[in-house]
């Protein structure tokens, strides 16, 4: 396993290590499930699939077929154990008011009487709105990790755990005691959702509603390595059983945490009067909408652990803590239209336009209503859904802000109804260009996707930069000196609609120079306003870009004739990633046989009728290039391009020359430079013929590891065997 940063991967990189890892994941499963002889450690497994995962949510376009993603029925999924809990897992009574928290106080005070001098002391810190855990160490090793269930039993949920950066495996430091449970709260943050909702926006995945539900979801994967890949968080606040006490009071025990490794909350304090806790209630108010994660109230406990044994429990709480919830800031208003918001990636997505209303000291005009089945609050199977809603034009509703940020719909008054409201009926078409909006069934699942999305691929303005992008990056059509930036410029000043336009950008040198100049004026502008000087005669990078404007025609010039695969992944076809474009290439060998085909495909009714069966494309891709190529709007901007840019033909060149031409050859075993398809038309490009299996006929085999019975044949035959490596090498494509 590469040791490379994902985030530093190149396409090409992230391409040849997730085709690596498929192959190397793949061979390990089978190790395990199928020879029950593991070569690697659970945790070194774990370790690859989470690699594999990390690149392919950066990189969603290079997901393979054979992803070990993709594959279903690995480890049966099955619920998790039952743990009982040593000490049960308690929740806190809630205080409301100032008023509240002084009786809390008071209560304490009148039990203690007895004991006039006593100095209570409590501490204060924030109450995390998240998941409570339960983590148990014997000898400073965490031996098992729980969820807070009924607050007796629980569920076992180690492996994930394990994968939280913030846990420790083994204590740090010293002075733990031989057995303790910590406990504390998992949780999201805004930063790590968004940027979850992002990667599942990007690959089609499913709708992420708040944080706390998140991270509650991602406790619970069969699959550790999903867990891992959401970045969970945990602080320690609290401990259930364990053979000594971590200090004599709540404020050192925590301290301690902090020294055995525990992130625990910056916020928490020690204090004496009620004025003071108050106080930093008030502190971490203020606060809150800064943290980056939900907090719902502070907690406020006893802090000599003496006095919280004396003064002991009622059913399922401490009597020696309490809540201080912040007051819900919630608003009711009424929603006066749902808009429906394209993305970049074509997501079709509802918003909610209310009547402006304050929520917090904030006006909130708009909430998103998430997707379909949230605002009618149940999926396409009828069933309703979790914090789904059924929310109508007219309707009255409860608005919260989440976490003091994003505002979202609590409930809806359903009194207040209007008589004539009707359900929202979401459109089956883009609101930006009209092409029909869809929603995919989940080939892994079998289940419809939760957002419908756009079809109008190449046309739709809401997609168009994006494409734009995709269409010049570097495995497509790969034009040096037209970057994002370049892109952006020419788009927003109207030069390039579609790619079609990129071709004619020369004929209309002087508007082009124009938008060059007004970008190096703009920003040379901001740099002057932003260093308060007089301008400087520097030349900066759009200087450069405007005096090599015949470079960069240049550079679009020499693309006019693409390899046929690189401009078929440039035409940003859902689900068309490199590899599966250069299947298409080979398979249909020029653009309008794709066309042709395609568009038959788009008409039949069972498009298996029409489309070959190709190893290696599956009913996604196949029902992509039928959105793609049924969908007519997309006819001109394709025969727009067509007539600027000529994809090469795609030729098989076969070399008689060759020292395998003619010869039959076998492949058997996992190969790990190249996948089956490839290594397949490649000897077949060399004049080679491929067979599944060895018979006498059999000229050559080539085995990678795992290879089995065919291995046997060919030494019975006294076939020749050679290996990847050696065979790379005889084909010339070796070291
Ligand atoms: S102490 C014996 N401290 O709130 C007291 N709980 O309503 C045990 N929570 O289930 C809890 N932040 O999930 C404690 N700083 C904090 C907390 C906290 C969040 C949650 C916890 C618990 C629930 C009780």
């Amino acid at each position: 396993m590469s040791e490379k940063p994902v985030d530093s991967l190149s396409e090409g990189e992230a391409a040849d290590e997730l085709k690596q890892l498929a192959a190397e994941i793949a061979e390990h499963d089978r190790r395990y499930h199928t020879e029950d002889a593991p070569t690697i450690t659970d945790a070194e497994y774990d370790a690859l699939r989470r690699r594999n995962l990390a690149i392919e949510e950066r990189f969603p376009d290079l997901v393979r077929e054979d992803s070990p993603t993709r594959r279903v029925g690995a480890p049966p999924a099955e619920g998790f154990t039952k743990v009982r809990h040593a000490v049960p897992m308690l929740s806190l009574a809630k205080a409301y008011t100032d008023q509240d928290v002084a009786d809390f106080i008071e209560r304490g005070r009148r039990f203690f009487d007895r004991d006039k001098d006593l100095d209570i002391a409590f501490t204060a810190e924030p109450k995390i709105d998240g998941l409570s855990a339960s983590l148990r160490y014997e000898s400073g090793v965490f031996v098992q990790g729980a969820t807070r269930g009924d607050g007796t039993v629980g569920e076992d949920i180690t492996a994930n755990l394990k994968t939280i950066a913030d846990i420790p495996k083994k204590l740090q430091g010293s002075g733990w005691p031989e057995i303790i449970e910590i406990r504390g709260e998992v949780y999201m943050t805004y930063a790590e959702f968004e940027a979850l909702k992002q990667r599942s926006a990007a690959v089609g995945g499913q709708d992420y509603v708040n944080p706390r539900n998140t991270a509650a979801g991602s406790l619970r994967q069969k699959d550790p390595s999903v867990t891992a890949s959401r970045n969970l968080k945990f602080f320690a606040y609290a401990w259930g059983y364990t053979t000594a006490d971590p200090a004599p009071t709540q404020f050192d025990s925590v301290q301690k945490f902090k020294e055995w490794g525990f992130k625990v909350s910056p916020l928490m304090v020690r204090a004496k009067s009620i004025d003071d806790l108050i106080a930093h209630y008030h502190r971490i108010e203020e606060q809150r909408s800064s943290l980056g994660y939900d907090i719902d109230g502070v907690v406020y406990k006893v802090d000599q652990l003496e006095l919280q044994r004396r003064w002991g429990f009622v059913t399922g709480e401490p009597r020696w803590a309490v809540a201080h919830k912040f007051p819900a800031e919630q608003a009711m208003t009424t929603v006066e239209r749902i808009d429906i918001q394209v993305g970049r990636t074509g997501t079709l997505a509802p918003v909610a336009r209310l009547a402006p209303v304050t929520v917090g000291g904030v006006v909130v005009e708009n909430v998103t209503l998430h997707n379909e089945d949230y605002i009618k609050g149940f999926d396409s199977n009828g069933q309703p859904i979790r914090d789904g809603i059924d929310v109508r034009i007219g309707d009255m509703v409860v608005i919260q802000r989440a976490g003091d940020v994003i505002p979202q719909i609590v409930s809806v008054v359903i009194d207040k109804r209007p008589a004539n409201a009707v359900p929202y009926g979401f459109p089956h078409t883009c609101p930006v260009c009209g092409s029909p909006a869809t929603r995919e069934i989940n080939e892994k699942t079998g289940k419809e996707d939760s957002r419908r999305r756009c079809t109008g691929e190449m046309i739709c303005a809401a997609q168009a930069v994006e494409r734009l992008r995709h269409f010049v990056s570097r495995g497509a059509l790969d034009i040096e000196g037209l970057g994002a930036e370049n892109i952006d410029l020419f788009f927003n000043s109207g030069l390039v609609k579609t790619a079609a336009d990129i071709f004619t950008l020369k004929d209309r040198r002087p508007a082009v120079t124009r938008a060059l100049a007004e970008r190096r004026e703009e920003q040379a502008r901001l740099r002057e306003e932003a260093s308060g000087k007089a301008r400087k005669n520097v030349r900066s990078v759009e200087e450069r870009n405007y005096e090599g404007l015949d470079k960069l025609f240049s550079a679009i010039d020499a693309r006019r004739e693409p390899e046929l695969d690189r401009f078929i992944f440039a035409l940003g076809i859902r689900h068309i990633g490199e590899t599966t474009a250069a299947v298409l290439a080979r398979q249909f060998s020029t653009i309008e046989e794709l066309i042709r085909i395609g568009k038959e495909t788009a008409k039949a009714e069972d498009p298996h009728s029409v489309f070959p069966s190709i190893n290696g494309i599956g009913d996604t891709v196949i029902n992509a290039l039928r959105d793609f190529f049924g969908n007519e709007r997309n006819d001109d901007v394709l025969d727009a391009l067509l007539a600027q840019v000529h994809p090469k033909p795609y030729v098989m060149e076969i070399s008689a020359g060759s020292e395998v031409s003619g010869k039959t050859v076998v492949f058997t075993g996992s190969l790990e430079k190249m996948t089956r398809s490839e290594a397949k038309a490649m000897a077949e490009r060399l004049g080679a013929k491929v067979a599944g299996s060895v018979s006498a006929k059999t000229d050559l085999v080539v085995a990678g590891p795992g290879a089995g019975s065919k291995l046997k044949v060919a030494s019975d035959l006294g076939i020749e065997v050679i290996d990847e490596d050696t065979w790379l090498q005889r084909i010339g494509r070796g070291g």
